[in-house]
């Protein structure tokens, strides 16, 4: 790049040509094929499910009872003492035969959807469209890392002057410990495992309490992929074994999907003592997410996108909408059409394929939800009418008076609703912007001017302008946020394998 016969600009518009041109390396990551990885894309959001195969397979195996056992085998000490063993030998096995491990794991998920997707549904609670999705999402983790990993994973060239050669490497750090949540117990359980595998580390896997069989048997496909037993632990237990995990000294990063408090919990435990090691922390935690409609916006597409961000996996999502914030001038008419398309929905049971919303994950969360509907009673505009007996969670549509009412997250099927004036969008997005979290935001708005703003404006790691603001598509929507959200690197984006590695550079003087 010191030939100042090419502008800066020609350099900005054809990076890979450009560098090549000079005579340097492009980095591998810059030269990658556009058609490196299809992502599945069926995790857009949406509730209808059309195929009637996978249907079939699913209800089957639900009537199958799943027999797996949660049980801790193995102490959170001795699993990191069984992965730093293993880290040698898994750590210098060539990148692409840990690629290939991925790429096999990927198709036994395929191989054994329908049991996975059965024990989504009789362990999580989801819907057979949101098991599908899934497995669907794991898949593509799996698929995307592989391919990363054979482009980001090679040692690069890097230029110096004549005698001088520079190599940089991306290498394995050691244990990682992989701390997964109860909402995507298939699909970000394995995307934190195979990222840090493919990288070259160890792994002790901890899933939610709540979820611990889809990660028991997630972990053996990933052992019959070839994934040596060692290098993949797991370690099934509540918080107490997470906190073991992540106080152990011997540990070289942490990769953790959950609450804010947790987060800044593994954060204390990595620096509690003053003796160990400084080591990376990848933590996406919570969202208060607003999705803003102006007035030019379409209404049935509004209300459609409100439902499937707000209800679908009954809110249990930490992209979901929380904060519909209406301009003044449409806000009954929206509310008025949304609270017909409220009516449509069913709720039941999750193993029902008629079923669009089925019942939040357990009796905690069921209390602390009712809670706090019956605290707000007075200003809930709509609510539906749901099963008798079951963790059922009406989805509610709550006014709020201010944006400023609400500050936290809710995590659950309740949509709060508030109002802002023609000619204040700005200033809307700076109340969100305030709040401190930065996960999601939809905006609904036919004025490209608007769009623009809100994506200059908003502080949040993925907006979604005329559409639903979940299901991020790995590879295509990489997924995470900032502030009280989390860390970075994105979840299914071009970085993210690179924070689980350590970068070395070799420079010799030839
Ligand atoms: N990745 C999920 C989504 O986009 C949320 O965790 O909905």
């Amino acid at each position: 790049l010191a030939d100042q016969s090419i502008s800066e600009d020609e350099l900005l518009a054809d990076p890979v040509e450009k560098v090549m041109a000079v005579g340097g390396t492009p980095h591998p990551a810059i030269a990658a094929p556009a058609d490196l990885f299809q992502p599945e894309r069926v995790n857009s959001g949406g509730l209808d499910l059309d195929d009637a195969v996978i249907l079939e397979e699913t209800v089957a195996a639900i009537t199958t009872p799943v027999n797996v056992n949660g049980d801790a085998r193995v102490s959170p000490a001795e699993a990191v003492t069984a992965a730093l063993a293993a880290f040698p030998e898994w750590s210098s096995t060539p990148v692409e035969m840990r690629a290939e491990c991925l790429d096999r794991l990927a198709e036994y998920l395929e191989e054994n959807r329908s049991q996975l997707m059965a024990i989504a549904v009789q362990e999580a609670r989801k819907t057979i469209p949101d098991a599908l999705s899934e497995v669907r999402e794991a898949v593509d983790f799996c698929r995307y890392y592989a391919a990363r990993a054979r482009i980001d994973l090679v040692p690069v060239e890097l230029p110096g002057p004549t005698g001088e050669r520079n190599v940089l490497r991306h290498e394995g750090r050691g244990v990682w410990i992989a701390i997964a949540p109860w909402n995507f117990p298939l699909a970000i359980f394995i995307g934190q495992v195979v990222a840090a595998l493919v990288a070259g580390n160890t792994v002790v896997a901890k899933p939610a309490p709540q979820t611990p069989a889809i990660g028991r048997f997630a972990v053996a496909l990933a052992h019959k992929a070839g994934v040596p037993k060692g290098a993949l632990q797991i370690v099934t237990g509540a918080g107490d074994v997470g906190a073991a995990l992540t106080a152990d000294t011997r540990i070289a990063g942490v990769v953790f999907t959950g609450s804010v408090p947790t987060a800044k919990a593994i954060a204390r435990n990595l620096l509690a003592d003053d003796d160990r090691p400084l080591v990376p922390l990848i933590a996406e935690t919570g969202g208060l997410n607003a999705m803003i409609v102006d007035s030019t916006a379409l209404s049935e597409q509004v209300v459609r996108d409100v439902v499937v961000s707000g209800f679908q996996s009954a809110g249990q999502r930490c992209s979901a909408l929380r904060l519909l914030l209406l301009q003044e001038d449409i806000a009954e008419h929206t509310l008025e059409m949304l609270r017909g398309a409220m009516d449509t929905l069913n709720m039941g049971d999750p193993a029902d394929p008629a079923t669009d919303i089925g019942p939040v994950i357990d009796q905690a969360a069921y209390d602390s939800l009712m809670a706090y509907r019956a605290s707000v009673k007075d200003r809930i505009l709509h609510e539906i009418p749901v099963p008798k007996n079951g963790l059922f969670v009406p989805p509610t549509v709550i006014r709020l008076d201010d944006i400023s009412d609400l500050n936290r997250e809710y995590f659950g099927p309740l949509v709060h609703v508030a109002t802002w004036k023609a000619g204040t969008l700005e200033a809307t997005v700076a109340k969100m912007n305030a709040k401190g979290f930065g996960l999601t935001m939809g905006l609904h708005s036919r004025i490209a001017g608007s769009s623009a703003m809100v994506e200059q404006l908003a502080r949040v790691g993925n907006l979604y302008i005329n559409r639903s603001m979940i299901g991020a598509v790995v590879g295509s929507q990489p997924f995470g946020g900032e502030g009280l959200s989390g860390t970075g690197p994105k979840a299914g984006g071009p970085h993210y394998l690179y924070r689980f590695c350590a970068e070395r550079t070799t420079s010799t003087d030839t």
